[in-house]
């Protein structure tokens, strides 16, 4: 009986992927097998389903915390989605995540160095018997920027604080980045360019003198103990998408695996060191890690839809040096990301002074703008860009374009009303 629901169950999943425009993010690719489309289900569930402190009944979900920001992965990435600055209620979400680091000689193998007493992440939550870390705050200041044609945009730029500090005062060289979540589209594609293909975008010394510079990350990777190109997140410091999944589980929610085997407490944080552990020697073992790596890999990116006159434009502007639109994998098919998975310095506006790896503190990474009109309809009001969430719409994330993207957003600014409309329309329609 168990096992025809589970068939019943996976012949829906399939079904559900053939047949429905995948309008979501949250679709499986076609083409999975029967024992495939149970490790999609597997990954999923350790995705979706909240995790709880040790000791439990449950086993298999037991080890959340004692320090963690969220208790599942889709707290901060909605429906596969972006997350948000603020939630319903107007309060600062939990996918807004407060990254630490103090500038000095950065880790070999982290990339930067921890704040010394609340380590490289601020967590809001913690378990019983934990005080949690503290808060984010922030404040904001108005510049105002005139299209042609006379449109006023405000640009709201954000001031990164903490509050109700519960651990003691921050150090005083402390950089703190406010880092919303991405959606997670095309992960598995994303993989699949080649190194080669990445590196030959690279321009570090501008050879081609059109103000342009893409660098990649090298970043060290806990999956092969070297270093290699990063990828993901906003700074490109994570090399695959397991480096990545292992990753959140540790900082997002306190879960070890073997690719980050010990607990985020700090040195001088006595309640965390001294909680109760769970009874397996990981909260994630491999094979979890692994199931969850393919349910995000095997997620079905939205199709790309054509759309000449706007990408015609996209191209005029430049937009597409960085945004690249095109990339064909090794297996012939072709991929839209729209991005070069570059660093790219972006200016002081955007800049958070954290380094990263090879990461300036402004150089972040051209995101991937694939999936946008999906994400826009999962968030409606609340949808975001940029690193820290601060543009509310497409027009403003290209207003706080500078540095290298400076010309190409004074070309965006100086676009007869009609063509910023047409770009605009384009971005939504991806
Ligand atoms: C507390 C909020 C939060 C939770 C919980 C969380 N994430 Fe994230 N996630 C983020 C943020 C913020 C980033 C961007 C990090 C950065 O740039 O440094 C991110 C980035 C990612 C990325 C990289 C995407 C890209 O395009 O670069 C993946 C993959 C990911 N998360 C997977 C997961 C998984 C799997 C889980 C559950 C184990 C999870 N996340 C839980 C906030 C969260
Ligand atoms: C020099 C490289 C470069 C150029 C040129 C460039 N971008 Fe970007 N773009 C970036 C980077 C890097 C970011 C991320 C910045 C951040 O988060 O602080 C970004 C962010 C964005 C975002 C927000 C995406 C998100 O998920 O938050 C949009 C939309 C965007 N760019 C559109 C454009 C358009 C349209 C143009 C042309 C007018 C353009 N970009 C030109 C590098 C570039």
């Amino acid at each position: 009986m168990r096992h025809r629901y589970k068939y019943l169950l996976s012949t829906l999943v399939v079904l559900s992927s053939t047949f429905l425009n995948a309008n979501n993010l949250l679709t499986p690719i076609s083409s999975l097998i029967d024992s495939e489309v149970d490790t999609f289900i597997l990954g999923k569930s350790f995705f979706t389903i909240p995790w709880v402190e040790a000791p439990s009944a449950t086993t298999a979900r037991d080890g959340l915390g004692p320090l963690f920001s969220a208790n599942t992965c889709i707290n901060c990435h909605p429906k596969n989605g972006k997350g948000s600055v603020y939630n319903s209620k107007g309060n600062i979400s939990r996918s807004l995540v407060t990254r630490l680091s103090i500038n000095q000689k950065t880790d070999k193998k982290i990339g930067f160095t921890p704040e010394p007493t609340y380590g490289s992440q601020l967590s809001i939550n913690a378990i019983p018997g934990v005080p949690y870390e503290g808060k984010p705050s922030r404040s904001y200041i108005d510049k105002t920027v005139i299209l042609n044609g006379g449109k006023k945009v405000i640009l709201q730029q954000p001031i990164y604080g903490v509050t109700d500090l519960r651990y003691g005062e921050l150090s005083k060289d402390v950089i703190i980045s406010q880092r919303v979540a991405p959606a997670l589209v095309g992960l598995g594609l994303l993989e699949q360019i080649s190194d080669e293909q990445l590196l030959a975008n690279e321009d570090i010394d501008d050879k081609n003198r059109d103000g342009i510079s893409g660098k990649a990350n090298r970043v060290y990777s806990s999956e092969t103990f070297k270093i290699e190109i990063g990828r993901y997140t906003w700074k490109a410091s994570v090399p695959t998408v397991k480096h990545q999944v292992a990753g959140a589980m540790s900082n997002d929610m306190g879960l070890t695996s073997p690719l980050f085997p010990d607990e985020t407490c700090s040195k001088s944080q006595k309640e965390c060191l001294a909680s109760p552990k769970a009874r397996d020697k990981f909260d994630v073992p491999m094979k979890r890690l692994d199931a969850v790596t393919f349910y995000l890999k095997n997620l079905k990116a939205p199709q790309y839809k054509q759309y000449k006159k706007g990408l015609k434009i996209f191209k005029q502007i430049a937009c597409a040096s960085c945004h690249i639109p095109n990339f064909t994998l090794d297996n012939g098919k072709d991929i839209h990301p729209f991005s070069d998975l570059l660093l790219h310095d972006m200016g002081k506006g955007l800049a958070d002074g954290r380094v990263e790896f090879k990461a300036t503190g402004a150089e972040f990474r051209t995101p991937p703008l694939w999936g946008i009109s999906v994400y826009k309809k999962i968030l409606k009001n609340r949808v975001n860009f940029l690193h820290d969430g601060r543009a509310k719409t497409v027009e403003e994330a290209i207003l706080w374009h500078s540095g290298e993207a400076e010309q190409s957003k004074n070309s965006f600014i100086h676009l007869l009303p009609k063509q910023q409309k047409v770009l605009i329309d384009f971005l939504e329609r991806l």
